[in-house]
């Protein structure tokens, strides 16, 4: 394979750093990753992914082990010297009010900007973590130049590169993109960072590390927007009795719509979509232009998980009863919890006097941390066993291949299915009460 020269340094192996990390190794650009985190950095190093990602392990052998072309450290100074371009992929949590918080970014910053200060050689800070538009070129650009006493443009290369990765085929995005999306300060910084991705045949569109900033919060407010959207249309479709996959095969098949992400469900979590439009929309009271749209975007989405319920109380009141939550990720072929759908529908069930069990094929540990309130079983046999009501959250692939006798261990045939994957007419002709969202409620 091609090796190239140009070295890719990454600061922060969470899910979008160590991604990105072993695709550019994959590429053939010689990579290294630095963290804080001991365990992460020797997991990395023996090619074990400190996080669960479709393909990960695989590529991690490739590159890690066989190709020798990525590694970790924890020695800033290790990655910095052996750095060309150097992607900050670190997390940007948010702050109570949406904003974002910057603090990693911040002191990163200043320690990469006090190494600038000591070298003669052009190095290009790339900013890759989702950060409100203004940020690389307000408060990334001050505190390079400060700590380095150096000047942008002339001195080092400074851009912006947003991510536009969806968490389980991450890798597979990595290499299919839409679109690059390149935000730079100079021609040469421009040119710097679009060498890495001159092997790929889509558009890269060349803009301002603000443009850039704001493409990805508007991508993903979008999307966000566009599943409200769909939630609300499953909502009224209810009442109408009209079912929502027609209506969202209808209006996807025309190609201005689309038909992705019209997918009605429990609403949408993660580590993305609730974080970024909730920072846009913080942002759009900052500047005077509060989004009404955002607001209702996020409003839709908070009360979204709670239909499942609902629609369970349509047939049984839950106080008392033991309701079984099938899937607990936020979305499937993933552990990740954060902001999952599955902590309000089991909280709120709590709260109204309920048992809950929970079962996620992958989601076990996470999910333990994140709801521990509830009993986790280890199967979705032992979920199912004795339960009054189970509720299907997370669509994972096990779940679509049920067949009635799966669920003959409950002791109500009570199925909610919330994500509209199941096989309701065999269910239903078996006996069972299904429910299902965005379908006529009789
Ligand atoms: C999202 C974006 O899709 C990526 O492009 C972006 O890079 C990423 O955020 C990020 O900012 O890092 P991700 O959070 O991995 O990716 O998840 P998605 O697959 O986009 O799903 C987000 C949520 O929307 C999930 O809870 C999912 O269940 C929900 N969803 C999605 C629906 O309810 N219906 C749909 O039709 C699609």
């Amino acid at each position: 394979m091609t090796q190239f020269s140009t070295r890719v340094g990454v600061v922060g192996t969470g899910y979008v750093g160590l991604v990105s990390g072993a695709c550019f190794a994959d590429l053939g650009f010689p990579v290294i990753c630095l963290d804080v985190v001991p365990e992460k950095v020797e997991s990395i190093n023996q090619a074990q992914p400190p996080i669960f990602e479709n393909g990960l392990e695989e590529l991690l052998q490739k590159v890690v082990i066989e190709e020798q072309l990525l590694k970790a450290t924890l020695d800033r100074e290790e990655m910095f010297t052996k750095s060309d371009l150097i992607f900050v992929c670190l997390p940007t949590p948010s702050s109570e009010d949406g904003s974002i918080d910057l603090g990693y970014i911040r002191s990163e910053i200043k320690e990469i900007g006090m190494l600038l200060g000591k070298t003669s050689e052009w190095k290009t800070i790339v900013v890759k973590s989702t950060v409100v538009p203004g940020t690389t070129s307000g408060v990334v650009k001050t505190i390079l130049e400060e700590s380095s006493g150096k000047q942008t443009g002339i001195d080092f290369g400074l851009a912006m590169n947003p991510e536009f990765l969806m968490e389980g085929v991450a890798i597979n995005n990595f290499s299919n993109p839409d679109r690059i999306v390149i935000g730079a300060v100079t021609d040469k910084s421009f040119n710097h960072v679009k060498a890495l991705y001159e092997s790929f045949d889509c558009e890269i569109q060349k803009t301002t590390t603000s443009g850039a900033e704001m493409i990805k919060y508007a991508a993903n407010s979008f999307l966000a927007t566009k599943v409200s959207f769909i939630n609300e249309i499953a909502n009224i479709c209810e009442m109408l009795g009209v079912d929502v996959g027609e209506v969202a095969l209808g209006i996807g098949l025309d190609d201005r719509i689309s038909p992705r992400f019209l997918r009605a469900g429990v609403g949408f979590g993660g580590s993305c979509f609730p974080k970024d439009v909730k920072a846009l929309y913080a942002v759009s009271k900052q500047v005077s232009r509060p989004s009404n749209l955002l607001k209702a975007t996020l409003d839709t989405n908070e009360m979204q998980p709670l239909r499942v319920i609902d629609l369970l109380e349509t047939l049984i009141s839950v106080q008392g009863k033991t309701i079984g939550l099938m899937g607990l990720a936020f979305k499937p072929d993933t552990d990740d919890m954060r902001e999952a759908p599955s902590i309000v529908i089991a909280n709120n069930l709590l709260q109204k006097g309920a048992k809950v069990k929970g079962y996620d094929p992958i989601a076990k540990e996470t999910a333990r941390s994140a709801i521990p309130g509830i009993t986790h079983c280890n199967s979705v046999a032992d979920l199912l066993q004795e339960v009054d009501a189970a509720i299907l959250v997370t669509e994972w692939s096990e779940f679509r291949e049920l067949k009635p006798q799966d669920f003959e261990r409950m002791n109500n045939k009570i199925i909610i299915d919330g994500r509209r994957v199941l096989d309701w007419v065999t269910l239903q002709d078996s006996g069972y009460s299904v429910k299902v969202l965005g379908q006529a409620v009789p």
